[in-house]
């Protein structure tokens, strides 16, 4: 199918043109982050403004840059939650009044299964898989057994691993959101310069906790406080990314080898991170397991990876009701619920 897929969950507006939940058309993010940096942070009321400013021009974008017209259109995709309420409804009505005005399905779809099936649009992965999603507001281990059929295995009792980097980067003076810049520095740091915590590592169980690792980073701060560029601040930033990684890899490994999965997917904007990635590929190689992790243009939020699930709900006649609302909150594993 033709789909045009829109995600507006929280501070990017973004919508796509994929064929056949595989090809490409066109993928456009149209980013407010230099708006809510000022600010330390997301601010709801801002997104949902920018967001309906941005939602009909970004929507022409991706049309024309896949040189398709609305006619063509045969569904739409949109991103029901979870995310902040106002932003998504943007999304949603923009969704829901294309596909009446066109006469086409629409379907709303959980934004972690985007991110989960982003790495189908480079090559398909067998069904079941393990999966390690990684995002702002994510840090989940999930067993996949199909489109919709997810049970989670493990997740954060605190901050999600995104949460943990963008805090410990505003903790150290960095602008929001510091992810990708403690991820460089790192790359010139000693990971051993200092020992912060591994919280959760011999707990016996799957899930995660990065609150502490985060409070550990102020107390070092405030006794040794950081200069940016320095090498205290590379070395902290390596030290930081080397806990945040090792404790992803330890409980992914016992999530591989509870479940006997011989394939794990790392997914979210966290999956950009170059300590993760290399982390998880010497993980995969020494467990004999195939690890599938998107380039990193497709690992943030964008909306082409909606249209993998989308075209496979839409495809069995698994279209969404016009009275159906955006969810703020939305637990994956309810969703085989709901499923015929
Ligand atoms: O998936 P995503 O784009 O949005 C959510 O659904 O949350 O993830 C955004 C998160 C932010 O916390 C950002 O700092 C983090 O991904 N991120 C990174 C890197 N690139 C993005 N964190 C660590 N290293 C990176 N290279
Ligand atoms: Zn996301």
């Amino acid at each position: 199918m033709l789909l045009l897929a829109i995600e507006t969950s929280c501070d990017e507006t973004a919508a796509a043109v994929v064929r056949g939940g595989r090809d490409i058309l066109s993928n456009v993010v149209s980013s407010q982050i230099a708006i809510h940096a000022a600010y330390g942070g997301v601010v709801p009321e801002i997104a949902s403004r920018k967001h309906l400013e941005s939602i009909a021009p970004v929507i022409g974008q991706a049309l024309q840059e896949a040189g398709a017209g609305m006619d063509e259109l045969e569904g739409v995709v949109v991103t029901r939650g979870p995310g902040l309420s106002g932003a998504l409804l943007v999304g949603f009505s923009a969704a829901k009044a294309i596909a009446a005005a066109r006469k086409i399905p629409f379907v709303g779809v959980h934004h972690i299964e985007g991110h989960l099936f982003a790495t189908f649009l480079e090559q398909p992965v067998a069904f079941p898989f393990l999966a390690l999603v990684v995002s702002g507001g994510h840090t989940h281990l999930y067993h996949v057994e199909g489109f919709g059929r997810y049970t989670t295995l493990g997740r954060t009792i605190d901050d999600a691993a995104g949460e943990a980097y963008d805090k410990s980067a505003k903790i150290m003076g960095m602008p929001y959101p510091g992810g990708a810049l403690i991820d460089r520095m790192a790359r010139s740091g000693n990971p051993d310069a200092l020992r912060l915590p591994r919280p959760l590592l011999h707990d016996g169980s799957l899930n995660f906790s990065f609150s502490g690792l985060k409070t550990a980073v102020l107390q070092q701060v405030a006794r040794n406080p950081v200069t940016i560029p320095s090498q205290g601040a590379d070395d902290l930033c390596a030290s930081f990314q080397e806990a945040v990684c090792q404790v992803l890899a330890a409980k992914t490994g016992a999530a591989i080898r509870q479940s006997g999965a011989t394939r794990l997917v790392v997914a979210g904007g966290v999956a950009c991170n170059s300590g993760l990635r290399s982390s998880m590929a010497a993980l995969c190689t020494q467990l004999g397991v195939e690890l599938y992790i998107p380039h990193p243009s497709l690992c943030g939020d964008n909306a082409a990876m909606l249209a993998v699930p989308g075209d496979y709900y839409l495809s069995q006649g698994l279209a969404s009701s016009q009275s159906l609302d955006v969810t703020a909150t939305w637990n994956m594993d309810s969703i085989k619920d709901t499923l015929p």
